[in-house]
């Protein structure tokens, strides 16, 4: 059975631009833990004692534990069927535009360049007085504990934006246009109680873009949402794409 009628095929054949939008939920069919889901790591551990400056300022070796421990999870996952076929999706036009809560590396690591990693990324650190960014792997500073700036030897904290932060300006801007432009917009993976990327999807939404979510919940979001499919990821994405680009399976 389609998952799609023709008519929202045709809408999303003939739209300029698209928005996807993920959560970590595309990720968990990698083997990384959620947040909020069933095993998530917000269940185990206290966001106020990992994810805030004020924990970082208190106990800074303890929140790098944290992360080193998360990064060589990321490590070690792959890209799923989910993260392959936005980057498929994201050759074959360059107007499909990707924003995505997760810091796992796994989206440009299956392909996609067109990226705003809005929460950061666990693989980079940034030097918490003269702002240097650093790539933990290539820069030689994957060892496990606190690390420091190799210009002015202050320390070093995750790349990552933590509750009570900011958003990178720039980035945000960026994400606001994308989204007020969509003419779809697939919101996946993510339970959407983070605010900004929640009201992403939204103001797609209020400006026109169909709305699509797939996650095997339903979200805050659901009720304003055209086509929720109740489902994951990495199963309900490709065949998403069979049915847009039926011309693809015989590629
Ligand atoms: P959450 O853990 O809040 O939500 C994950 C969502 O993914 C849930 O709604 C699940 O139902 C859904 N899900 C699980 N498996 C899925 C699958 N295979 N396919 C599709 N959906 C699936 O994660 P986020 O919404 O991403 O911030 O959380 C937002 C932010 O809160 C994170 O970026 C993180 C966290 O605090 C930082 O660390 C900065």
């Amino acid at each position: 059975m389609s998952l799609l009628s023709p008519d929202v095929i045709h809408r999303i054949r003939s739209a300029k631009n698209i928005l996807f939008l993920t959560g970590a939920g595309i990720s968990s069919e990698s083997g990384i833990p959620t947040f909020r889901g069933e095993g998530g790591y917000w269940k185990t551990f206290k966001a106020e004692e990992l994810a805030t400056p004020e924990a970082f300022a208190k106990h800074p070796e303890v929140v790098w534990e944290w992360y080193d421990w998360r990064r060589g999870i990321c490590r070690e996952a792959k890209p799923n069927d989910g993260h392959l076929t936005i980057a498929k999706w994201q050759t074959s036009s360059p107007t499909v535009n990707l924003i995505t809560q997760n810091v796992d590396g796994l989206h440009p690591r299956a392909g996609s360049r067109n990226l705003l990693e809005i929460h950061g990324n666990i693989f980079r650190a940034r030097c918490t007085n003269c702002q240097a960014k650093y790539h933990l792997e290539e820069d030689g500073l994957d060892k496990p504990g606190l690390k420091y700036c190799t210009a002015c030897e202050s320390l070093l904290r995750p790349d990552i934006v933590w509750f009570g932060e900011s958003y990178d300006n720039r980035l945000l801007t960026k994400a606001w246009e994308q989204s007020k432009i969509a003419h779809v917009v697939f919101v996946i993976g993510t339970s959407a109680n983070v605010s900004v990327p929640a009201n992403l999807a939204l103001t797609a939404i209020r400006n026109g873009a169909i709305g699509i979510e797939i996650n095997p919940e339903t979200t805050t979001l659901t009720a304003s949402i055209q086509l929720h499919f109740g489902g994951k990821a990495g199963e309900i994405l490709p065949e998403i794409y069979k049915e847009v680009f039926p011309e693809s399976i015989s590629q």
